[in-house]
């Protein structure tokens, strides 16, 4: 969480920083700032709330020829306030720091300042580390740096700029990213591609413990030694076009349409002559012959992938499938437990979840070779996995997931027809028959697109609910876990996902007159079942929205109060179709309630904090 920029160049650096937090500002969004050496200054305009209140505040300055940095906030200690956001300045003002993530002996280091007299104006912990850099500062800002993050422990990417240095920005990282864009005649700093796409598509991914020293002509790395590291440039292969929302509303709704062509792409990047080639990931015979069981590990929605791709690979690899959450999963007490010949795989679209993160390296600790899914090349996740399967969604801005999720899932299908086939729990003709499914799903979502007017009218009736229900069994079950989650992220009402064999148990006692169930029965063995539980709701007064495919709409006729109709399909590959009326769902609700939809409160899209 948090944006972190710094830019040293000719250009006027306003323009970039700003740019480049608004790029950011899915990282957060609680406050923003910007520190620049202008008129032999240093000066700091920082503010509560939205980029547009910065931009206010500046009124038009520009900057030239000189540097600075700037952050986007989302706060960890202390309020959103003007006096927490960052940058955080040394008691003289001459120095300024931004900083992404937690630093966890924060009081310590607090108290040892305090009793040296300096005074502390913020809440936050990134005000120790401005303190702490001048402490150390003897007249070479990277060495006060190098001195100051060994103190630290926890997380940290951070920028700094100093008056007596005005021609330098010092960033270091552990746990949270950092990467600098190389430009001609200027460079620039920042916490993921999009903020530097218009500026260059070469960049420097800094390692943890690395310190990089920035001028207009050079960048120099360094180790926690002092000593130089040869650094390899990394190709970024996104586009800016991918971060804009290019005449559409929201970048919600824009992803949400960009699905079919990411669903497309992320399939036929590894399907050659109708064969899934899962070499990236080294899902070779010898090791799918030898696996006996798959753990996965992911955080939000990754994790929902990951519980859809549990049905799917039991299913048809007929191999026990282990799903966690990341954050548990590390904190496994004495510790998680990871069995010889068990295949580990971490789901992360950002590739930079803190706990994410952390599981893959608890998993390396007790020896096993981790398999990573990731949207973003060069991410910590995807640098860090023995064998990484990219999909190929583009850059994915809105804070809630759509296409990162979905393409996430359609990689698991994969994993699991290639275990099918080669164990041979699914015949060569299924193993075809599956290929074809999965070929078909961009255009059904097309389909399912192109009738979102039912999803609109449905979310314009329903928009002032207080809680609403979404239940399925099986397969049906764990796409509702996202179905859920995308209209509680989106539009603050609360839901709850059941398996809707176990609602009986508890929840439908929360079922009065007119509460909203949602239910998704795509799996005909399971239909009679969901239908019966259909009743029990009814029966208590709940208004009941089925959706099913079109061969099996009559069933619910009866008892539901609206039916949605998929295309027809094979039901294994129905709860991919499902996820996008949902989404819409979530998205319509959310508008017709007047949320910010891109940016809902309280979320971040990258949490590289635990
Ligand atoms: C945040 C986002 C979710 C996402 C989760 C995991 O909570 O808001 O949309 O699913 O992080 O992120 P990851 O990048 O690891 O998939």
């Amino acid at each position: 969480m948090c944006g972190i920029v710094g830019y040293v160049g000719k250009r006027d650096l306003i323009p970039v920083l700003v740019g480049g937090l608004r790029k950011l500002e899915y990282r957060g969004y609680d406050s923003a700032g910007v520190a620049f050496l202008k008129d032999d200054r240093l000066n700091v305009v920082k503010c509560k709330g939205r980029l547009t209140n910065l931009e206010e505040k500046l009124g038009g300055v520009s900057v030239e020829g000189s540097i600075g940095i700037g952050h986007t906030r989302w706060a960890t200690h202390g309020e959103p306030s003007d006096i927490n956001a960052h940058p955080q300045t040394n008691a003289v003002g001459d120095l300024a720091v931004v900083h992404n993530g937690i630093i966890e002996n924060f009081r310590q280091l607090k108290s040892w300042l305090q009793a040296k007299g300096i005074r502390f104006v913020s809440e936050t912990d990134t005000e120790v580390i401005a303190h702490l850099v001048n402490y150390y500062y003897e007249g070479d800002l990277r060495s006060a740096v190098l001195k100051a993050v060994k103190m630290l422990e926890g997380s940290y990417a951070i920028g700094v700029i100093c008056l007596n240095e005005p021609d330098r920005i010092i960033g270091a990282k552990k746990d949270s990213p950092l990467i600098i864009g190389l430009g001609k005649g200027e460079n620039i700093l920042a916490s993921d591609f999009p903020a530097l796409l218009e500026y260059t598509k070469e960049v420097y991914i800094l390692e943890d413990n690395e310190v990089a020293e920035i001028t207009e002509n050079s960048i120099e790395v360094f180790d926690t030694l002092g000593n130089r590291v040869e650094k390899e440039v990394f190709k970024v292969d996104w586009n800016l076009d991918q971060a804009e929302k290019g005449g559409w509303e929201h970048f919600m709704i824009k992803e949400i349409h960009e699905q079919p062509v990411a669903m497309h792409d992320t399939l036929m990047a590894r399907l050659h002559d109708d064969r899934i080639d899962l070499s990236e990931i080294n899902l070779n015979e010898e090791i799918i012959r030898s696996i006996t069981g798959i753990k996965i590990v992911a955080c939000g929605s990754a994790y929902h992938a990951g519980v859809l791709g549990k049905y799917v690979i039991e299913n048809i690899g007929r191999i026990p499938v282990d799903v966690d959450i990341a954050s548990e999963f590390r904190y496994r007490m004495p510790s998680p437990i990871l069995s010889e010949n068990e295949l580990f795989i971490v789901i992360s679209q950002s590739g930079e979840t803190a706990d994410t993160i952390a599981a893959l390296r608890e998993a390396h600790k007790k020896g096993a070779k981790v398999i990573a899914i990731t949207n973003v090349k060069g991410s910590t996740v995807s640098r860090e996995a023995d064998f990484t399967m990219h999909t190929q969604a583009g850059i994915e801005v809105a804070v809630a997931t759509s296409k990162g999720y979905l393409t996430q899932v359609l990689c698991l299908y994969m994993i699991a027809a290639e275990i099918g086939r080669i164990r041979k729990t699914i015949t060569e003709e299924e193993y075809s028959a599956f290929i074809d499914n999965l070929k078909r799903i961009p255009d059904c979502l097309r389909e399912i697109l192109k009738e979102k007017g039912q999803i609109q009218q449905l979310a314009a009736s329903r928009f002032s609910d207080v809680h609403e229900f979404f239940i399925g069994r099986g397969m049906d079950y764990a796409l509702m876990m996202e179905g859920s989650l995308k209209l509680k992220e989106l539009s603050y009402i609360h839901s709850e996902t059941y398996a809707a064999g176990e609602l009986k148990h508890g929840p439908i006692a929360l079922i009065e007159d007119n509460t909203l169930v949602m239910v998704l029965a795509t799996q005909e063995a399971l239909i009679d079942k969901v239908v019966s539980n259909i009743r029990e709701v009814k029966a208590r007064g709940a208004f009941v929205v089925a959706m099913t495919m079109n061969r099996y709409a009559e069933k619910f006729e009866h008892d539901s109060d609206l039916i949605i109709r998929l295309p027809d399909i094979d039901d294994m590959f129905a709860p991919i179709l499902a996820a996008v009326p949902y989404q819409l769902y979530g998205y319509y609700t959310a508008v017709n309630k007047g949320c910010d939809v891109d940016k809902p409160r309280n979320l971040a899209k990258s949490v590289t904090v635990e």
